[in-house]
């Protein structure tokens, strides 16, 4: 039997908006799994950068994405992404890595590898996904969805404050030249661009902080929840 104390929560948003912590901050409020879709794109991508897989070239492509397993590892309370057994967290957050990710996400055959998966780990509900395609092609029918917005700028600062915090030597101008490449290439490719579903909640924090942000959002889920209990 289902349970109702239980929904699938879907945050979609631009790079570096926000949504992570907001997904994460929500999953740790309601007791609910937390999964990071951008994480398994990025695994993939460390992958075919470090095996250095023609990625453009289908055939290659697709033999490679044989050798891939991508999993999550509980470490401390934190899902973490692992590729092929190993914990590739670190990894997968450099620059190296995010100039190539979204041209690997635009790849259909990349985006078919992870959508089963992905559908499967909400199955049981009580999980919140973050990612680009969440509410509008993996969970078209998630009880509650979300679509994060922040201005370039402001998305721009946080990413580069995150970068310096980790010691990586970035100027602001190539962090926001980034955003702005992946932004286009993920709302415009053909396959599942970045959009905003319908029924989706559009939340724009670029003058939030992290707990108003929070407070907005689980306001929804709970009246979301109650919905669900009552019906
Ligand atoms: O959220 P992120 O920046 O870690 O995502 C990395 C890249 O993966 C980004 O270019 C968009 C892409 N992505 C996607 O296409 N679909 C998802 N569900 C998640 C991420």
């Amino acid at each position: 039997m289902q349970d109702l104390n239980k929904i699938v929560i879907a945050i979609d948003g631009h790079s570096s908006c926000g949504k992570s912590t907001l997904a994460k901050d929500l999953a740790k409020e309601l007791g609910y799994i937390y999964i990071d879709t951008g994480a398994m794109y990025r695994a993939i991508t460390l992958f075919f950068l470090d095996k250095e897989i023609d990625y453009s070239r289908p055939e290659f492509c697709n033999v490679a994405l044989k050798q891939i397993e991508i999993s999550f590892k509980n470490v401390g309370g934190e899902n973490l992404v692992c590729l092929n057994g190993e914990i590739v967290e670190d990894q997968i957050r450099t620059s190296r890595v995010a100039n190539d990710v979204s041209e690997v996400a635009a790849l259909a055959s990349v985006r078919d590898f992870l959508k089963l998966q992905q559908q499967q780990m909400g199955k049981d509900k009580g999980i919140v996904m973050d990612g680009r395609d969440i509410g509008s092609v993996i969970f078209p029918h998630a009880e509650l969805k979300f679509f994060v917005t922040a201005s370039l700028s402001v998305r721009a600062r946080r990413r580069f404050d995150e970068l310096i915090g980790k010691g990586s030597e970035v100027s602001l101008t190539d962090v926001s030249k980034n955003l702005k490449k992946r932004d286009t290439i993920d709302s415009t490719r053909a396959v599942a661009p970045l959009i905003k579903a319908e029924d989706a909640v559009e939340i724009d924090n670029s003058n939030l902080n992290k707990e108003e942000q929070l407070e907005l959002a689980l306001g929804f889920a709970k009246s979301r929840l109650k919905h669900a209990i009552t019906i």
